[in-house]
């Protein structure tokens, strides 16, 4: 890419990839056709549809970013195969298939390297659920004879162990009662969609889950929620470009803690119904973030808050509070002039006045997108390698940055010639 412009135009949000995996592995649970909507067209998307596949449901793609999911057949409760190790969500197959068949063994998952990412809650719920749980060299097995409601309190705020033991409880005998959940919009998603199969969950959202279980689930149909993370990662690409961007479909209340550290830095933040507007006139302020469960500011938007913050005026610092192993971009940040000192789970931070174009590679999918935004924002070109990362969690991302007027494109590694063609284009 060559940077410098800024972003200016209207761009469409696409459907929550976390909010998906979760959904796409409840459509499971029922014998009755799924009709799922604002599917994500992504990597972690289609391998999730792979491993449903792959244990005998029925997929097929209805219409554009849409499928309808017929879990009649399934046949095996063994997931194993070389995607599903790379995906984290594959884990929700074992939450939904010991719910709906009291038995599940799934490769352990992978997912992005960011950090050791435990799964002892999810463990602890569904051993609360009456399930033994035992792990070989690299698989998960969990089998019940009877599952049943139990009071769970989990040790950490998890989305993944939230959504996880939703999953298996919403079929368990009696009553399930969580405390200390996680509350994203994804969790709430996942809930609402459990409930349009007949599921009786209350609560999701707050701190405490409320489940009574049901003997079966039924079809339905339904529309995923707009991702937040796409839309905050569009926002910070306005602004660190200081441009003027129309972000489309999405639910301006769950951005709030993005919304509100822009405005705190002097962007303009306007919302709409289902869209939010992000202008940037001119270079930002500095601030301090934390990472948070949800409602506070996202991790998964540290590492474009970081680019953001990097180009802004003054020290502020960034840090880390959920994942242990964040920062890894901040080395590639450096390539580019970047002033970053990483202290533990802290960056300092001394904003630039602009970066300089740079080769870097993206060690993990928000992260690649966040030294997409460096590029966007660089004086120069900038190749990002490992895109593979930003295609498990975006959807035509280059595409959608060049209808905001950004000088982008997607080329071999191994292919000078079109980036020479590229540069030539660009000037
Ligand atoms: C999900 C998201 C990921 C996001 C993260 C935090 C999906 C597929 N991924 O990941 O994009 O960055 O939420 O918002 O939805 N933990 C434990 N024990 C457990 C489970 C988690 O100690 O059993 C810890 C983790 O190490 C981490 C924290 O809890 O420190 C939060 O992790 P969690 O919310 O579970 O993240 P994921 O579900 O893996």
């Amino acid at each position: 890419m060559k940077g410098g412009k800024p972003l200016v135009g209207e761009v469409v949000i696409g459907g929550a990839k976390n909010a998906a995996l979760g959904i796409l592995a409840a459509a499971t649970m029922t014998d009755e056709m799924v009709t799922i909507d604002n599917l994500p067209d992504i990597r972690d998307i289609n391998v999730m549809l792979q491993a449903i596949e792959g244990i005998g449901a029925n997929v097929v793609h209805s219409a554009s970013h849409e499928v309808k999911i017929t879990s009649r057949n399934i046949h095996a409760m063994n997931v194993d195969n070389e995607y599903i190790r790379r995906i984290r969500a594959s884990y929700y197959l074992l939450g939904a298939l010991l719910g709906k068949y009291h038995r599940a063994q799934v490769a352990l998952p992978g997912g992005c390297n960011i950090g050791s990412r435990p799964i002892d809650q999810h463990i602890k719920g569904f051993k609360a659920l009456g399930a033994k749980v035992s792990i070989g060299q690299d698989m998960i097995c969990v089998e019940a004879e009877h599952l049943r409601g139990s009071h769970i309190y989990l040790d950490v705020v998890s989305v993944g162990a939230t959504i996880n033991i939703m999953l298996a409880a919403s079929m368990a005998e009696g009553r399930t009662i969580i405390e200390n959940v996680a509350k994203e919009p994804h969790v709430v998603d996942v809930a609402n969609f459990l409930n349009s199969m007949g599921a009786n969950i209350k609560g999701a959202g707050t701190d405490i889950i409320r489940i009574v279980g049901v003997e079966k689930l039924h079809g339905s149909v339904y529309s995923i929620i707009p991702d937040q993370i796409e839309a905050g990662t569009f926002m910070f690409a306005a602004a660190a470009t200081k441009g003027d961007v129309l972000i489309k479909n999405v639910i301006p209340k769950h951005l709030e803690s993005i919304s509100a550290k822009l405005i705190e830095i002097g962007a303009e933040v306007e919302e709409f119904d289902d869209a939010v507007r992000v202008v940037a006139a001119k270079r930002l302020g500095r601030t301090q973030v934390k990472t948070l469960p949800y409602p506070g500011f996202p991790t998964d938007m540290q590492p474009q808050m970081t680019v953001l913050l990097a180009l802004s005026h003054g020290a502020s610092t960034v840090s880390e509070s959920i994942f242990e192993n964040r920062f890894m971009y901040v080395d590639e940040l450096f390539k580019m002039g970047a002033q970053i000192k990483v202290e533990g789970n802290t960056a300092h931070i001394d904003g630039v006045e602009s970066l300089i174009g740079a080769t870097v590679f993206a060690p993990d999918l928000r992260a690649g997108a966040a030294l997409v935004i460096a590029g966007l924002a660089a004086k120069g070109y900038t190749m990002v390698q490992q895109i593979h990362y930003i295609e498990r969690g975006y959807e035509t991302f280059e595409k959608k940055l060049q209808l905001l007027g950004a000088d982008i494109e997607k080329v071999e590694v191994d292919d000078p010639k079109a980036v020479r063609k590229f540069q030539m284009r660009v000037g």
